[in-house]
């Protein structure tokens, strides 16, 4: 958890206050914010990236430092073929934007999931990505999670795993709760303080589910493309006012 300041907007004065480590969102409800106003829910998506772009802008500068963010499930690849195309190609299009801009924006961009059925032009960017984000000291990091799920994760994790002990290189008695957190996509990233889903729906969907073993979750009838930076004022207040105890008392 980091401190921060920020003007108070009523009266100008600095107020200090705590902000989430790492806030991860799972970002839902394009689809329906596209049919309520009679549109392709492709549309709901473009509008949906645009929402991710000023929401991971804000979290940097009040000091967020991790923003994570649920762009395509393991399971996405069933819905319409153009519905994919047009997830891929924002991802595409992003992450040429991301190579030519991290640097002065101070935000590294990353992805994780299952990258090795992704189209070679995307898996190309994404090394791009890593490539320039590597040359960054200290950024604030905002992570996609593509072609992502959360026990496919955790079944590649034991798979890993078991290879080790099947060579010999690991005892059985030796694995930790921290062999399992090094061997997930997020080995090098703390766990998500606060987990944000919009859109009225109460599940986790898959998604980090390991690492949101002591998140706190916010659910808001927001739906993802209308979330501004006033509804994630509101998660971190919210946030703000729970008492974590990690299991104590
Ligand atoms: C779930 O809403 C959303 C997705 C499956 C895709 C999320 C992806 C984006 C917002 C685009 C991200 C792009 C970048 C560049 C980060 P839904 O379509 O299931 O909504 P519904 O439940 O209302 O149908």
């Amino acid at each position: 958890m980091a401190l921060f300041n920020i003007l108070k907007k009523e009266d100008g004065t600095p107020q200090q206050r705590p902000v989430p480590q790492h806030i991860a969102v799972i970002m839902d409800g394009n689809g329906r914010w596209a049919k309520k106003r009679g549109l392709p829910r492709t549309a709901g998506h473009k509008v949906g990236a645009e929402t991710f772009r000023n929401i991971a802008t804000y979290c940097k500068d009040i000091g967020v430092k991790y923003f994570t963010v649920y762009a395509f499930s393991t399971e996405n690849w069933k819905r319409p073929a153009e519905e994919v195309d047009t997830l891929m190609n924002l991802f595409r299009r992003y992450l040429k934007e991301a190579i030519e801009t991290m640097a002065e924006r101070g935000v590294s961009v990353r992805v994780i999931g299952d990258l090795s059925v992704l189209a070679e032009d995307i898996r190309e960017l994404i090394a791009d990505c890593d490539r320039e984000s590597a040359k960054m000291e200290d950024p604030a990091v905002a992570t996609l999670c593509i072609n992502y799920g959360g026990r496919d994760e955790i079944k590649n994790a034991v798979r890993a795993i078991a290879q080790q002990v099947q060579s010999g290189a690991l005892q059985p008695e030796d694995i930790t709760e921290d062999t399992i957190s090094r061997h997930l996509y997020t080995a090098d990233m703390p766990d998500p303080d606060l987990i944000i889903r919009p859109s009225g729906e109460i599940r986790t969907s898959n998604f980090l589910l390991w690492q949101s073993a002591y998140a706190e979750y916010y659910f808001t009838d927001v739906l993802w493309p209308d979330f501004k930076p006033e509804h994630l004022e509101a998660a971190i207040e919210d946030f703000n006012r729970r008492q974590r105890r990690f299991g104590g008392v």
